[in-house]
């Protein structure tokens, strides 16, 4: 059958060329925002007289009829269309005869994709964003379950300095917040609609684009039209802010994941979100959180294909951003599965106080808070680092810590030391003195929490 758009060619195709040009295996998602986006446009013609009020009336009753169709299957997509513009055109002619036909008045594929792209992908943002805040409640969750909670903190994965666990997941909270700031800015710039730039130069006819666009929902118009249609800005923007939240969620899957080892022994994980092995009884995997580190690679993937296919294309349409959909398509499916999984994970995990007490005894992890000592009964800082260094090495020649050797050892390396350094290297000591805003400080561990609660309300 000719295509369509037969005219200058036969528009026969072979069978193959059929195959390897369609989109509408993956662009039939877009159904939803295509038929709204031709009730908008057939209501501007109408508006505007450039197709009768009585046609454009017969043109959205048509096209709502199509939409109720494929939502409730008594239409099926025909996948031997070229894509979800053409099926939906083809099927509104079929139904109404030529009044169909009109619809493709003042307007092109090229803008009419831009277009569903857009809406769809702002409304993916809004699932994305309401995902992101399930994960935030989760961390304030555990962030309030387990206050006081010691653990180590480390750079360079040796223990450094105490810390409390709650501080250490209010980290991940902030990276979210930005996620989430990322993508509102994002969806600023989505929301501008590209309809009525046609195929790249604008139209002839007298249409009124911002009619349409209020119509849609979107905030201004695209003011150039050929940009209007080869503007993907807005899907690399959008992968992009994905990949950094794919990022987030895959460093503190890393950190979940040797959490969960026998080595840590930090948290448990729920049943619920952990496998078993096919040979090792004793297993508990955290596949969960393996797998969301894993599927950050390939959201870097679609980021790095569709920059590249975006990359040395000429002004206006090419078939090229045809590719653009499957991976920003993915993107979006990826991270919304990754968040549906990791929110319930982190909830319902169980965290092992007593063994981040014990690793956080173990190593020296209050070496500064001792030189810290030092510098409040006079020292330099420098030399006190120094002495700290050296007690810290003499602890471990007579396998001792800090809060065990005795005053004498201590006093051999300065006579500065009395009872109360004691008092100064007590862990909770160590975390309590940490009150500069944004420390680990309970009192600063609460404040954050109240920010975050403040961001999301
Ligand atoms: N299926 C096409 C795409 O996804 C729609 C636009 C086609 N425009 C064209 N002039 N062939 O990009």
């Amino acid at each position: 059958m000719a295509k369509m758009w037969a005219g200058r060619t036969s528009g026969v195709t072979d069978s193959i060329a059929d195959d390897f040009n369609s989109s509408i295996h993956f662009d039939c998602k877009m159904y939803k925002q295509d038929i709204t986006g031709s009730m908008a446009h057939a209501a501007m013609l109408g508006a505007k007289g450039i197709i009768a009020k009585a046609e454009a009336d017969a043109l959205i009753d048509g096209l709502q009829g199509i939409l109720e169709d494929l939502n409730s299957g008594a239409l099926a997509f025909d996948f031997s269309c070229e894509d979800i513009h053409m099926f939906v055109e083809q099927v509104l002619t079929q139904r109404l005869g030529d009044v169909g036909k009109k619809l493709h008045t003042a307007r092109s594929r090229n803008d009419q994709v831009a277009l569903d792209l857009r809406m769809y992908l702002r409304s993916e943002i809004d699932e994305i964003t309401a995902l992101v805040k399930d994960v935030l409640d989760a961390i304030l969750e555990q962030a309030e379950k387990n206050k006081g909670v010691i653990m180590p903190g480390y750079t360079h994965l040796q223990r450094a300095q105490p810390i409390l666990f709650s501080h250490h997941l209010m980290a991940y909270a902030m990276m979210l917040l930005r996620d989430l700031d990322r993508l509102a800015d994002c969806r600023k710039r989505m929301n501008i609609s590209p309809i009525g730039c046609c195929a790249l130069a604008g139209t002839t006819y007298d249409t009124d684009r911002r009619f349409e666009a209020a119509q849609l929902g979107f905030d201004g118009i695209a003011m150039n039209s050929i940009d209007g249609v080869s503007d993907r800005d807005f899907c690399l923007e959008l992968i992009s802010a994905i990949a950094t939240l794919m990022m987030h969620l895959s460093r503190f899957s890393e950190e979940i994941i040797l959490w969960a080892s026998w080595e840590f022994k930090f948290i448990e994980l729920s049943d619920a979100y952990t496998t078993g092995s096919s040979i090792m009884p004793q297993k508990k995997n955290p596949d969960m959180a393996e797998l969301v580190r894993g599927k950050t690679g390939r959201v870097y993937g679609d980021l790095m294909a569709l920059l590249t296919t975006l990359k040395g294309l000429p002004l206006a349409y090419n078939k090229d951003m045809q590719e653009d959909k499957e991976a920003v398509f993915d993107a979006v499916e990826t991270v919304k599965m990754c968040l549906k999984v990791f929110a319930p994970m982190l909830a319902t995990m169980t965290a092992k106080p007593e063994n981040m007490k014990k690793a956080a005894q173990g190593g020296f992890i209050n070496a500064t808070d001792l030189a810290d000592y030092l510098v409040k009964k006079g020292m330099p800082f420098r030399s006190a680092y120094k002495i700290s260094g050296q007690i810290v090495a003499r602890c471990i020649a007579e396998g001792k810590v800090l809060e065990t050797l005795p005053l004498e050892s201590y006093r051999e390396f300065s006579d500065l030391f009395e009872n109360d350094l004691y008092a100064d290297i007590d862990m909770l000591t160590c975390v309590e003195k940490r009150i500069s805003e944004g420390g680990t400080s309970q009192a600063s561990v609460e404040a954050q929490i109240a920010y975050v609660k403040e961001c999301l309300a």
